[in-house]
């Protein structure tokens, strides 16, 4: 069960009538615990009670833990704590079931719990009725079913099985995407810890993306032909021309992917800082961040590795390389960053040697 490190701020979803808290006094005769809790006491299930008027008054030890951060649940208003969590409009209807016994005294959906520091968690709600009793309900069990890594697995796999299909064709070693995901998310996470406005965009999840994403670079390759991608020689204009298609073909094979970033780095990581690249020839800070991030990852590996046309080169040398184009092939800030961790960069080329 995952632990939430960061109290979300307060949140108040407001409405025509006011705030979805009710302003009434707290006073009131929900606070003993009803005996219809008592299988949830112990339930593994994360589990809280809320009354008529939004308040927490009673939350499961599984629910204690799974938002251990969110110091005392009982006694506070529900969306204090989980307003950011749900679309507004669920939000809304939540409050109409709860306070209105609307849509059959029910509601199932999900949330998201976001914060900066930890990724984002996917979780599906279930809230009904404590009693039996619709007229004399007062209370309402709230279910949490964490669900983050599941749906994880399931969207990963099906993404890493198109990397395979891609990799049957390219012949960039398998070890070569996995280095490539490695620095990219060690270049994101010292971003991560210089913070500021200009890395602001950088949380928990963009790493933890980044770290998967990265690999994905060249999965357009599965629609360029066999002899471009092998031909020994140089290649002619035209051979280019196709083969420069692969960030476009990357970007549709993976526009069904639910985070932007996946297109971002497929499509312009072959872009230049100056402007110089392709697909679309964009500049500076046009490129995406993630696309700036791999592009000097991949280059770099490029260059240590052993390719048909060049021998592999030490760390130093491949280095030097990357520094001379920075401002010309590469964003010069991240530069001056990668530099400051130059050494994990080599770290991680041979932890993870062909
Ligand atoms: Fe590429
Ligand atoms: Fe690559």
């Amino acid at each position: 069960m995952s632990n939430y490190e960061e109290e979300e701020e307060v949140e108040l979803l407001e409405d025509d009538e006011g705030s979805l808290n009710e302003s009434e006094s707290d006073e009131d005769s929900s606070s003993v615990l009803p005996a219809s809790f008592s299988p949830f006491k112990t339930s593994i299930i994360p589990v809280l009670i809320i009354n008529k008027k939004l308040k927490i008054i009673h939350a499961n030890e599984a629910c204690e833990q799974m938002f251990s951060s969110f110091t005392h649940l009982t006694g506070k208003y529900f969306f204090d704590l989980f307003g950011k969590a749900f679309e507004l409009d669920d939000a809304r209807k939540i409050r109409e079931t709860i306070i209105n016994g609307g849509n059959g005294f029910s509601w199932k959906g999900s949330a998201q719990i976001k914060t900066r520091t930890t990724v984002s968690v996917q979780i599906r709600v279930y809230i009904f009725p404590l009693e039996m009793d619709l007229k004399t309900t007062s209370d309402f069990v709230v279910m949490f079913d964490d669900f983050t890594e599941e749906n994880k697995k399931l969207l990963r796999s099906v993404f890493l099985s198109l990397l395979e299909a891609s990799k049957l064709k390219d012949n960039d070693t398998g070890k070569h995407i996995v280095r490539v995901n490695e620095y990219s998310k060690r270049l994101a996470q010292e971003l991560f810890s210089i913070g500021g406005e200009a890395y602001k965009r950088i949380d928990a999840d963009f790493i933890d993306n980044i770290g998967f994403l990265a690999a994905m670079h060249d999965v357009g390759k599965i629609g360029t032909p066999d002899d471009i991608l092998n031909k020994e020689g140089p290649l002619s204009d035209w051979e280019w021309a196709v083969m420069r298609e692969h960030t476009k073909n990357g970007a549709f094979i993976l526009s069904t992917y639910p985070h932007p970033m996946a297109k971002e780095i497929a499509l312009s990581h072959h872009e230049k800082w100056n402007g110089t690249g392709y697909p679309f020839q964009l500049e500076g800070d046009m490129i995406p961040l993630a696309a700036r991030i791999v592009t000097i990852a991949d280059v770099y590996d490029a260059l240590r590795m052993e390719r048909s046309y060049k021998p592999a080169l030490g760390h130093e040398i491949s280095m030097q390389k990357i520094l001379e184009d920075s401002g010309s092939h590469f964003d010069p800030k991240l530069i001056d960053i990668v530099k400051t961790i130059d050494g994990d960069f080599c770290k991680i080329y041979d932890t993870h040697t062909d």
